[in-house]
């Protein structure tokens, strides 16, 4: 013990000195990854100066944030909208589309408006609520002032300067190409990874949990938490890349600006919707987010309202049997106006059940399908899990009542 405490000491140091001051890891990366890396780290991009990519996607957190919903703006005070999602594993993601059904797939953002990596990254530099910068110009300009700045001349020509908005856009392409390049950001190093080559087995919990998941008349989370591998020959992403609507409860914290009545609605607000496609129908749906690393993150949801991940294992058994838990005594489905409440999903397994049915998930079964949803995470994150809460689920869901 005695002889040990120094080598803890130093490490600690170590860490402490790293944390201060993170060496830049280039390992295997193209130079255009290399830069984005740079950028993606840099808070002198922001008008506060004090945020950057990595402020509110924290790669400890699988490059998710801490808390859910976060802050940003110029002085740092403005409160984000939605729950920020992990850019792990959302590298093979395309553009939005609709198939022949009129189902939607794909995007990045809850509701999809991004088509791309590129498209998505010059959104936060200029939003208000984020990084807040006026227009691309300063933002290129803050660009021009940094230590990387050398190499973004090498790579784009040193004309580019001269045209902020071809720079703007060179910038975003990098960040792409970190986020495609980064092997962080795709490891398949979870316990689950290892179970399906061989390399390790489910505890008895985990095993009925993986049964539990597929089941059609239990879970069902297969159904749009895809567990199969990809088309592309990858290990399963755990989402289908598809939307829907699961009549998540309010948050009650979330100040929210939106247009109607201060409700997010979603997908029927992306404004890349073509036009042949009915709107209305798609209010309140909202991307299905991978589980991948599920059991590091906080806070769950599109709007973050439930920072429990057994708790989010409840609401999809009871939603319907025992509403009153989730939205008190006044109306189901308290997030969305009453005109798109009939929206929300309400035949498909786990939640297509009638108030006196009993659930399809059991606590027993709740456990289960945590202990498996704790072997997604990925090797580097095990000291990030978070503690899941231990009361039985309607215990735990009447917190919701009394807010
Ligand atoms: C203030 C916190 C904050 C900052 C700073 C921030 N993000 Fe995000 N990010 C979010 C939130 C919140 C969302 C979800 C927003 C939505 O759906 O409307 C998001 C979504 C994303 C997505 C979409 C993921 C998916 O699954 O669709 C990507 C990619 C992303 N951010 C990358 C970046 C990059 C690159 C930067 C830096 C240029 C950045 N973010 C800066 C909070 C932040
Ligand atoms: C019909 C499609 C569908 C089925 C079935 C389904 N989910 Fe989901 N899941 C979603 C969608 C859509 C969201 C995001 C909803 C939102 O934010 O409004 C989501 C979100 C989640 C989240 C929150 C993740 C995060 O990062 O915020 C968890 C955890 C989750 N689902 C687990 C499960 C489990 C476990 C099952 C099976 C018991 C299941 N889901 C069944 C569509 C589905």
């Amino acid at each position: 013990m005695l002889k040990l405490w120094p080598m803890a000491l130093a490490m600690g140091l170590g860490a402490l000195v790293l944390w201060l001051n993170p060496a830049p890891r280039h390992h295997g990366l193209s130079p255009l990854a290399a830069l984005g890396h740079d950028i993606f780290h840099d808070v002198a991009l922001s008008a506060s100066g004090r945020q950057s990519c990595a402020t509110c996607h924290r790669a400890e957190f699988g490059h998710a944030s801490a808390s859910g919903i976060e802050t940003g703006g110029p002085d740092m005070q403005a409160q984000g909208q939605r729950n920020v999602p992990s850019l792990r594993y959302v590298h093979t993601r395309s553009a939005l589309t609709f198939d022949k059904e009129g189902k939607a797939s794909g995007g990045f953002f809850w509701d999809g408006r991004a088509a791309s990596l590129q498209a998505q990254a010059m959104q936060p530099f200029l939003n208000p609520l984020e990084m807040a910068n006026p227009d691309a110009a300063s933002v290129v300009q803050k660009l021009s002032r940094s230590t990387y700045a050398a190499r973004f001349t090498a790579l784009n020509g040193a004309a580019i300067w001269q045209q902020p908005e071809l720079a703007f856009a060179a910038m975003a392409e990098a960040l792409a190409a970190y986020q495609k390049e980064d092997p962080d950001l795709h490891r398949f190093d979870s316990k689950f990874d290892r179970v399906m080559k061989g390399r390790a087995t489910f505890s008895d919990a985990e095993q009925r949990g993986w049964s539990l998941f597929k089941d059609k008349e239990k879970g069902n989370c297969a159904a749009c938490h895809t567990a199969e591998a990809g088309a592309d020959g990858l290990p399963p992403l755990f989402t289908d890349n598809s939307y829907d609507n699961l009549g998540v409860p309010r948050h009650p914290g979330l100040g929210l600006h939106q247009p109607i009545s201060g409700h997010d609605l979603g997908l029927c607000q992306n404004r890349l919707l073509p036009a042949d496609v009915r709107a209305d129908s798609l209010c309140g749906a909202f991307k299905v987010p991978s589980l991948r690393n599920v059991a590091v993150r906080r806070a769950f949801f599109h709007n973050a309202a439930i920072t429990d991940l057994r708790e989010v294992l409840s609401f999809y058994a009871t939603r319907d049997t025992h509403a009153r838990l989730w939205y008190g005594k006044g109306p189901v489905f308290n997030d969305l106006p009453s005109r798109y409440r009939g929206n929300v999903n309400r035949s498909e397994a786990p939640y297509d059940r009638k108030p006196g049915e009993r659930p399809r998930l059991s606590e027993q079964d709740t456990d289960d399908l945590l202990a498996f949803l704790q072997t997604l995470t990925d090797a580097d994150l095990a000291a990030s899990v978070a503690k899941p809460r231990a009361a039985v689920a309607v215990a735990n869901a009447a917190a919701h009542a009394d807010r």
